[in-house]
C-alpha cells in the first residue's frame, strides 16, 4: 500500500474560495515554500481541480485533492462528482467527512462509509475529518464522539492511505484554538485506535481549526500530530509562515 510520503503535512482546504486569481496567488506562496520539508496538499473546488493540478502540483511535494466525493457511482445524480471521475482526472485524493458537509448536507456515518469505499476503489487517498461540537465538549463527550466517528474508517485503515484530521467544530473558522493538551488528548485516543487495529503503516494525524501564523509555531511543537489541515488562511500570504514553522519542527 502506498503511504503518504512525509510526516510534516500541510493540508489546505480552500473550501468555496477559489478563482484563477487566487490560484495565481497560491502558486506564488507555494514557490516560497519550495524546498521546505513538507508534504503539501491543496483541496480545491471541483471546477478548478485540473488547473490547480497543472499549476501547483508541478512542485514535487504538492498534491491536489478534491474536497468531497459522491457516494454514488454513475448516472442519475445531477451535480454529483464520482470517485471514478476524480481518478480519471489523476487527482490524488479527497477530503471525506468535513464537519461542514456533515452538518450542511446531513452526511451520516453510513454515507461517509460509502464515500470511503468509492474513494478506495478508485485509488484516492483520503483525509478523514472528525471532531466534536462545543456542547459535546462541554458535556465531556469528546472522546466518545471521536471513537464513534473513527469507527467508520476502521475497516479501511489497512486498505488505503488515510490521514485523520482532528477538527473540533467550535474551532473551525472561529479564531478559537484548543489548548495543546486538549489536542494531544484526542490525538492519543486516535493513536490508540490505530494501534488497536494493528495498522501496518503510520497514519498521519492532523490538527485543523483556526490555524494561522500566530498559533502555528506553538501548535507545531506537539509531537502527537503530524501536521495541519488549514482552511481560511491557506489562500493568504500567512500560509507561508505556517508552512515554515511546520517544516522547522524536529
Ligand atoms: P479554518 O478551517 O482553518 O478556517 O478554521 C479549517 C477547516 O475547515 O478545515
Amino acid at each position: 500500500m502506498k503511504q503518504p510520503p512525509s510526516m510534516k503535512v500541510l493540508a489546505c482546504n480552500m473550501k468555496m474560495a477559489c478563482s484563477f486569481e487566487i490560484l495565481d496567488q497560491v502558486e506564488s506562496f507555494l514557490k516560497t515554500l519550495d524546498g521546505e520539508d513538507l508534504d503539501i496538499i491543496y483541496a480545491v473546488p471541483f471546477p478548478y481541480l485540473t488547473q490547480a493540478d497543472k499549476r501547483l502540483a508541478s512542485q514535487k511535494n504538492i498534491r491536489i485533492f478534491a474536497q468531497d466525493v459522491s457516494q454514488f457511482t454513475e448516472n442519475a445524480h445531477t451535480g454529483e462528482v464520482s470517485a471514478e471521475m476524480l481518478e480519471d482526472l489523476s487527482i490524488t485524493g479527497t477530503i471525506i467527512g468535513h464537519s461542514e458537509r456533515r452538518a450542511q448536507f446531513n452526511e451520516s456515518n453510513d454515507v461517509l462509509e460509502t464515500k470511503i469505499l468509492r474513494a478506495m476503489k478508485n485509488n484516492l487517498q483520503i483525509i478523514f475529518c472528525i471532531g466534536e461540537s462545543e456542547p459535546q465538549r462541554n458535556k465531556n463527550e469528546t472522546l466518545s464522539v471521536i471513537r464513534d466517528q473513527l469507527s467508520v474508517i476502521q475497516p479501511f485503515l489497512n486498505e488505503t492511505p488515510i490521514y485523520i484530521a482532528y477538527e473540533p467544530i467550535w474551532a473551525i473558522g472561529t479564531g478559537k484554538v484548543p489548548q495543546n493538551k486538549q489536542i494531544e488528548e484526542v490525538a492519543l485516543e486516535i493513536r490508540k485506535f490505530i494501534e488497536k487495529e494493528e495498522c501496518n503503516s503510520k497514519i498521519p494525524i492532523l490538527y485543523g481549526g483556526s490555524v494561522n501564523e500566530q498559533n502555528a509555531e506553538d501548535l507545531s511543537k506537539m509531537e502527537s500530530i503530524d501536521g495541519f489541515l488549514v482552511g481560511g488562511c491557506c489562500i493568504k500570504p500567512e500560509i507561508v509562515q505556517v508552512g515554515k514553522y511546520l517544516s522547522k519542527r524536529k
